[in-house]
């Protein structure tokens, strides 16, 4: 059998870094690989290399169902039956699905060159609603939700354009899903393996690797360390593999705790999508929130932030916080970690430096002058404790692996040692070594006394860091979990809602 993807010592310098050094894997039609390891070992630099984007070092070979793959760019990638659904979806935000899914690919038109409209949005829904989405073609794809961006993303990868997809390279595809969402990706990507289409997607999460992948392939610090069956690996040997050593667990204490005065008190706010809700913060505790996308989860960062105008009353330290003035926010000592990092907080232009000082760049001023040295002091010591890779403030954003620039902007808020830290999917995108750092660092800000609110779709994140969490349902707080009633499964079962899981 003729592989649908071969790979030769794929090698890869950034500025003299080593960031691939002499990969090889070969991926067998209808066959799922997954591709795993840390932030930064060079996983999205060796699917840029297929696409065209990133050119390899000389020595570097490959080849697509037998045929050499030219390295040129992405239309030469895919003429060869390579499609990608990269790390960001490389969607326009302003453009709706069927301009989006024209990209690269051009347009159906008529005689006179005439777009074909009808036509176009009629193939789009269809290309979705083959792969369970139905979806309004018209609204700009910033307005849909992660899910169904994600599917315009894989409908566009997946249609023919002449040559038809004998392999689909997804980076981090349920990078931003939630848990229920992500099951309808593991569906679409078996339909396409059983068409005998290959697959290789990168994933930080185990369990949809032990789902859906019968191969994996690990890589660290830019090294191939082993390719191998799925079957007979639990997931501690995985996690060994990846980081090179055993992670040590850290639990966050089940005793009770006497926590601190209630530092942030939401009464009865209202959103969009959230009505009526009510909760209480305290110093030193963290307190998680769960729910489906369309429960109001994803709402509540930006209307306790300020982010958002909102009915009700949000009291820090017991004052009242106007609405839809997040600078008021920060001064009160409010800080975000908002979701989806690259549309919401990274500037991807600028150094991490900047990006981590941003909030407060004048700490530093003294006497009108800027102490640069005590600046760079200050942003290496949180590079260095967040393990950031390369831990350079000099470095822009954009030469930064996605787990990084998170690492980054998580420690631009900590660094504001905030009274109330708000934490929106703090871990999207992030390994499990550095995810375990993160969580750490979430501990010790609530030992300090931080109040913290983290909402989460991963709800082992939830059960590892919270007090307690709170469960939302159709915009609404239906249930709090707490002590031994708090588990991965309870959660899953709640944020559907009991009936709902009963009855299924
Ligand atoms: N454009 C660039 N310029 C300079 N260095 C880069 C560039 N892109 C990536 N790198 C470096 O190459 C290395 C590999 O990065 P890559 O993006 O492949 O990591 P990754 O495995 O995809 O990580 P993540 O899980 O965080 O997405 C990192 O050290 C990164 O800093
Ligand atoms: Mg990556």
């Amino acid at each position: 059998m003729t592989a649908a993807l071969q790979v030769r010592n794929a090698t890869k310098i950034f500025g003299g870094q080593v960031a691939l050094n002499q990969v090889s894997i070969e991926v067998q039609p209808g066959e799922v690989r997954a591709l795993v390891g840390q932030n930064g070992c060079g996983k999205s630099t060796l699917i840029k290399i297929l696409a065209g984007f990133h050119r390899p070092e000389p020595g570097t070979e490959a080849f697509v169902g037998g045929e050499p793959l030219p390295f040129e760019d992405a239309v030469a990638s895919e003429a060869l039956g390579l499609r990608f659904v990269h790390q960001d979806l490389g969607l326009v935000a302003t453009m709706d699905a069927v301009d989006n899914m024209a990209i690269g690919q051009g347009y159906d038109t008529g005689r006179i060159k005439n777009i074909r409209w009808r036509r176009e949005r009629a193939a789009a829904k269809e290309a979705l609603a083959a792969l369970g989405y139905d979806i309004n073609t018209k609204v700009p794809v910033g307005l849909l939700g992660m899910s169904e961006r994600t599917a315009v993303a894989i409908a566009r990868a997946m249609s023919t354009r002449g040559t038809p997809p004998k392999m689909l390279i997804l980076d981090e595809p349920t990078a931003n899903l939630p848990g229920a969402e992500a099951q309808r990706l593991y569906k679409l990507v078996r339909r396409v393996a059983d068409s005998g289409v290959a697959v290789l997607f990168v994933s930080h999460h185990f369990d949809e690797v032990f789902e859906m992948a019968e191969s994996v392939t690990v890589l660290r610090d830019g090294n191939h360390i082993i390719t191998r069956p799925v079957e007979g690996l639990t997931e501690e040997d995985l996690i060994e593999l990846v980081v090179g050593r055993k992670l040590d667990e850290h639990v966050r204490n089940d005793e009770a705790v006497d926590h601190g005065a209630a530092v942030l008190e939401a009464k009865n706010i209202t959103g969009a999508r959230v009505s009526d809700l009510s909760f209480t913060v305290h110093a030193g505790e963290v307190v998680g929130v769960a729910g489906i996308t369309g429960s109001g989860r994803e709402e509540i960062a930006a209307l306790v932030f300020g982010g958002h105008g909102r009915g009700g009353v949000v009291e820090i330290d017991g004052q009242a916080l106007p609405p839809s003035r997040p600078d008021i926010s920060i001064d009160r000592g409010v800080a975000l970690v908002p979701a989806e990092r690259h549309a919401n907080a990274s500037l991807m232009m600028q150094t991490l430096r900047e990006n981590i000082t941003i909030v407060d760049p004048g700490k530093h001023m003294s006497l009108g002058f800027m102490r640069r040295s005590n600046e760079r002091a200050d942003v290496q010591g949180w590079l260095d404790r967040l393990d950031v890779r390369p831990a350079n403030g000099e470095f822009t954003m954009s030469q930064l692996s996605g787990g990084n620039q998170q690492k980054v902007i998580v420690a631009r808020w900590l660094r504001q040692e905030p009274k109330l830290l708000i934490l929106d999917e703090p871990t999207q995108g992030v390994d499990v070594g550095a995810k375990a750092d993160i969580h750490r660092l979430v501990d010790e800000a609530a030992a300090q006394g931080a109040a913290v609110l983290v909402m989460s779709t991963d709800h082992e994140e939830l059960v590892r860091v919270s007090d307690r969490v709170l469960i939302m349902r159709r915009g609404k707080l239906a249930e709090v979990l707490t002590g031994s009633a708090l588990t991965n499964d309870a959660i899953t079962a709640a944020t559907i809602g009991r009936d709902q899981a009963a009855a299924s």
